[in-house]
């Protein structure tokens, strides 16, 4: 009697490759993460790790975060929620610019350094020059003991669990959360943060395991579309607000396991350029779940429907609207608007997965790229 052992299959899980297991983990990733920073009632942000009082808060004048890959999108994510929740000025930078740019930083600065690994060699050099200019630290990382959580004053840990596709995707939704999380807290202590809008907001980040779990139906359908549009050369990505950072990071898993010419626009500025490139068949993911700019979202949904693109939208059950104006239409739970994104961009995961199944691809290890970038 034999038994075949094959620990890398094991560690699958039974799916057929690290990044579909990993877009699979995000429920449990997602709720370990969020794990104690919600208090019973729902009411509050917690953060004993940090244990910060009003005053931390106040002494904090502008915020940079700085990050590379993945987490530079979660940054940007990031900032929206920050600048809406607790009104703080927040500028997101890619570390590698950065480390390099004679920053203004200050002992009035809060630096957030975002990285899953911890020791990405840019992120780790920007932390350390940020901390000379007299910053205060602190990393959103997902590896206990790493150099970057050694290297800030203060770390908040997303619980991922070990994350093997080079393409993030677990580590991103935690990065997500670990930031919205985050941005309560500072507008709970500043005082600028409306107390039903934390409380609608700390319900939906308890909700988000059930949701995205919701979210996995698309799967066929995103199986489908790569099929269909999988051999295309170029695809757009388009968004405003914090879909334009969705729309960012939708891009990046597409072109970085495909290899298919990826873009992200931000709608409005599609006419500055991009719109030269749309002509008939050609991919167009249109994200269009944040309500303040929905029917902004249709005028640029519009613009390239006229020049015979195949639009698929990305919106919220109940939007019957933009059904009118795509080809195919993807839905996400209905939810706040800050946690939108953290649903918006499952879809895209999955469709950057079937795409370089489609195109025959090697998922897990896409050519001339590391997991963790440690050398310069
Ligand atoms: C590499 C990885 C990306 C990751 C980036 C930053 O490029 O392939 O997935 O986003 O590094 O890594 P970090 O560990 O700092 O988040």
């Amino acid at each position: 009697f034999h038994v075949i052992w094959n620990a890398e299959a094991a560690e699958k899980g039974g799916y057929e490759h690290f990044m579909l297991k990993e877009i699979h983990d995000q429920p449990k990733a997602v709720r370990d993460t969020f794990g104690t920073h919600i208090s019973e009632d729902m009411s509050q942000a917690l953060f004993s790790e940090l244990n910060w009082e009003a005053s931390d808060v106040d002494s904090i004048k502008n915020i940079l975060i700085v990050a590379c890959g993945t987490a530079y999108h979660a940054g940007l994510v990031t900032k929206k929620y920050i600048e809406s929740l607790a009104r703080i000025p927040v500028n997101v930078e890619i570390a590698s610019e950065y480390r390099y740019s004679n920053p203004l930083t200050d002992s009035s600065t809060l630096c957030i350094v975002i990285s899953q690994s911890g020791e990405t060699s840019d992120t780790l050099a920007a932390l350390k020059e940020a901390k000379r200019l007299g910053a205060r630290s602190l990393a959103i990382t997902n590896v206990v003991g790493s150099s970057i959580s050694r290297e800030a004053d203060q770390t908040v840990y997303t619980w991922a669990g070990p994350e093997i596709s080079v393409a993030s995707t677990k580590a991103y939704t935690t990065q997500l959360v670990a930031g919205l999380l985050f941005a309560v807290y500072l507008g709970q202590l500043n005082g600028k943060l409306d107390a039903a809008l934390a409380k609608d907001i700390l319900i939906g980040i308890h909700e988000l395991p059930e949701l995205i779990h919701t979210i996995f139906e698309v799967d066929e359908d995103m199986k489908a579309f790569a099929k269909h549009y999988g051999f295309k050369t170029d695809a757009f990505f388009l968004g405003r607000s914090i879909d334009y950072a969705v729309a960012m990071e939708g891009a990046l898993k597409l072109k970085e396991i495909s290899y298919i010419h990826a873009e992200a626009y931000a709608g409005g500025e599609l006419k500055h350029g991009t719109l030269a490139l749309i002509e008939e068949g050609v991919p167009v993911i249109a994200l269009a779940t944040q309500e303040d700019v929905f029917d902004k979202m249709i005028s640029n949904i519009r613009e390239v429907k006229a020049r015979e693109a195949v639009v698929i939208g990305i919106g919220m059950k109940g939007d019957e609207e933009i059904a009118k104006h795509v080809d195919h239409t993807i839905y996400i739970p209905r939810a706040n608007k800050f946690i939108a994104p953290i649903l918006a961009v499952v879809p895209l995961q999955l469709l950057a997965y079937y795409a370089a199944i489609t195109r025959g691809a090697d998922v897990d290890k896409p050519r001339n790229l590391a997991k963790s970038v440690t050398v310069e």
